[in-house]
């Protein structure tokens, strides 16, 4: 069995660090990676990544993020994703990696993913420029998550996004913002490889579990909706949802 913690949405400026901190000393206990599903930081400046990066770096087990929108807000993603690499954290965007653990082979793809909707309330591929554009993003994120799932040979497979792959998990959020939060396309991705859990944040008042429609348990770890520092999910085993030791 492969345990594994996952946040997301922590949003982390100066007044965040140390508040973690706690909890996550004590995470080598209860799981042998941390997955955090994006929205790392407030404005996306380098300075809240160094923030970031020290709330989140150098733990005894190792760290996998995907960016946020929040990540993206001032066009310095590049740097951002400099100051956590270079804190050994691992960034994924449209790629994945493999951590050796206790003899399992643990795959993670991630990428940031994209708005689009879902089905019966979805933006379509037709009319304008602007729109054709907005559904092309929602497409290619889409197609490097899929491409990303099936680059890796591993024992068991995880999804990493920060927008949702299905509405079950946006349950709790205004309807009329399903499509800025999430995409089916996302859900399809992670349904053509064999995902065995697929993690997400971003919908602060939306539901925990879901399933895509191919079966493929999917939780949202936004801190707002877990309210504790993480959640540990079992891979290699017949329960995802793992009960915490010393619940944070
Ligand atoms: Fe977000």
């Amino acid at each position: 069995m492969i345990r594994i913690a996952a946040v997301g949405d922590v949003h982390v400026d100066k007044d965040v660090v140390g508040r973690y901190r706690p909890a996550l000393e004590e995470l080598p206990d209860q799981a042998d990676a941390l997955l955090v599903a994006g929205d790392l930081t407030r404005h996306g400046t380098p300075e809240e990544a160094r923030c970031f990066a020290k709330e989140f770096g150098g733990l005894a087990v190792p760290v996998v993020v995907v960016l946020g929108n929040h990540d993206h807000q001032s066009d310095q993603q590049e740097q951002v994703t400099e100051v956590l690499t270079d804190a050994g954290i691992t960034v994924l965007e449209g790629a994945a990696t493999v951590l050796e653990i206790r003899g399992h082979r643990l795959g993670i793809a991630g990428t940031k993913g994209f708005g689009g909707g879902f089905a019966g309330a979805c933006a379509s591929n037709f009319g304008e420029r602007e729109m054709k554009d907005f559904v092309g993003t929602t497409e290619r994120f889409a197609t490097v998550l899929e491409n990303a799932l099936n680059s890796v040979e591993c024992d068991a497979l995880v999804a990493l996004t920060h927008y949702a792959p299905v509405p079950e998990t946006l349950v709790g959020e205004p309807l009329e913002i399903y499509a800025f939060l999430g995409s089916y396309q996302l859900g399809r991705a992670i349904d053509a490889a064999p995902t065995a859990l697929a993690l997400h944040g971003h919908a602060h008042h939306g539901s925990e579990r879901g399933r895509t429609p191919g079966g493929v348990p999917v939780r949202n770890v936004a801190h707002p909706v877990i309210k504790q520092a993480y959640n540990v999910y079992q891979l290699l085993s017949d329960e995802v949802d793992a009960t915490l030791a010393t619940a944070r």
